[in-house]
């Protein structure tokens, strides 16, 4: 039997080929590889999904977050409040800008930073400059109490919505909460281009210009040449920006296809004691669907499964406190980050890209529940 894959953007592409074909050879007329037209069409396309006046294409997701805290003024002697429960360039952007990352644990019920605990720590520790929650897997919490005590004391809230397009929750839509948002349009996620790329959004017109400005050596159009900041050479490509642009188009309908996936999984799931199922609130952006395998049986039934040729995932296997390039660049509380080692043991994420087929979904049900048997 041919094993069922975690992802396959190939059949992505197969989905959409004709429209995506069409926007490349569009790019390859122009000849316009960084930035240009299709970069501008794709920002003012995001900005309408994010609901945001700006949108700045960059480099990378890993990009936005730099730019961002750089447009921000954040560097050394700064602190910046973050999640320890993440992909590493969240808390690498912060330590690249010379900035320190201070973990706050997480909410165990949403895999994002504890709000209640962050707000309580924007207000204690004097150098904290900016926030850098995550909306991880797609959910967007009630960030409510941390952008009241932000706003308080004059902190930003930079959003990492690598994972969360076209997400909302309680505070809005992804990206469009915080004084800037960013997004990774890394090939895997749910709006995947060809090849890296990210883009930062925001409502702030002055940080939109210098977003421009550092996306390009700190650059000051239309004096070329002339350069005012310190800033990176990262710019979106016009291939991958065209791709994007053709898959936004499809991008309501993929959704709509991983809804159906989780809904099947947490139905067929629901009588499983060992599994915690993942709350999907409405505007979840179902990046992924994260189980937490109770009684220390997580990585028997990965193993299970792989034997099996049913594709799963760990999302995170360490936590970023435990990562050896941040080791004596970050602040871990005393308390230490309970929840976050907790979930490294725990989480196991399963297939639900769109053109998952309900035969292959089946299999992993069957899969899952065979483990439950045996
Ligand atoms: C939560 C999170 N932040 C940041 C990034 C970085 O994005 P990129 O890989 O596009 O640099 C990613 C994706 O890989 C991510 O999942």
């Amino acid at each position: 039997m041919q094993p069922v894959p975690f992802v396959d953007l190939r059949r992505g592409y197969l989905a959409h080929r004709e429209a995506i074909d069409r926007a490349v050879a569009r790019v390859l007329e122009t000849q316009s590889f960084v930035l240009g037209p299709a970069v501008e069409r794709l920002e003012r396309e995001i900005a309408a999904l994010v609901g945001c006046e700006h949108a700045v294409g960059v480099g990378s997701g890993t990009d936005a977050l730099v730019l961002a805290l750089l447009a921000l003024g954040i560097g050394p002697g700064d602190e910046v409040l973050t999640t320890p429960w993440s992909f590493f360039a969240t808390a690498s952007a912060i330590a690249r800008t010379g900035a320190t990352p201070v973990f706050v644990d997480i909410d165990p019920a949403t895999f994002c930073l504890d709000v209640e605990r962050a707000a309580q720590l924007v207000r204690a520790r004097a150098r904290v400059r900016a926030v850098l929650p995550v909306h991880l897997y797609g959910r967007v919490p009630d960030l409510g109490p941390l952008l009241e005590a932000a706003r308080e004391r004059g902190v930003a809230v930079v959003e990492d919505a690598a994972q969360a397009i076209g997400a909302s929750g309680p505070p809005g839509r992804a990206g469009a909460i915080g004084t800037l948002g960013c997004f990774s349009f890394y090939p895997t996620k749910n709006l995947g281009g060809a090849g890296d790329g990210g883009m930062v959004t925001t409502n702030d017109d002055a940080l939109a210009e210098r977003l421009r400005s550092l996306r390009w050596h700190g650059t000051e159009p239309p004096r070329s040449y002339h350069h005012t900041a310190l800033g990176l050479c990262s710019r979106l490509g016009g291939l991958s920006a065209a791709v994007l642009s053709a898959k936004l188009e499809r991008f309501e309908s993929a959704q709509a296809a991983r809804r159906a996936h989780v809904e099947a999984y947490r139905e067929a799931f629901a009588d499983l004691r060992w599994l915690v199922l993942p709350e999907l609130p409405e505007g979840h952006g179902l990046h992924q669907f994260t189980l937490r395998v109770l009684e220390g049986r997580r990585d028997a039934l990965r193993e299970h499964l792989q034997a099996r040729g049913i594709g799963c995932a760990v999302f995170y296997p360490l936590p970023l406190h435990r990562q050896p390039a941040l080791a004596g660049r970050c602040v871990v509380p005393e308390s230490g980050l309970a929840e976050a080692e907790r979930a490294a043991g725990e989480v196991l994420q399963l297939p639900i890209f769109p053109e998952l087929t309900a035969d292959e979904r089946g299999r992993v049900i069957d899969a899952v529940r065979a483990f439950d048997a045996g």
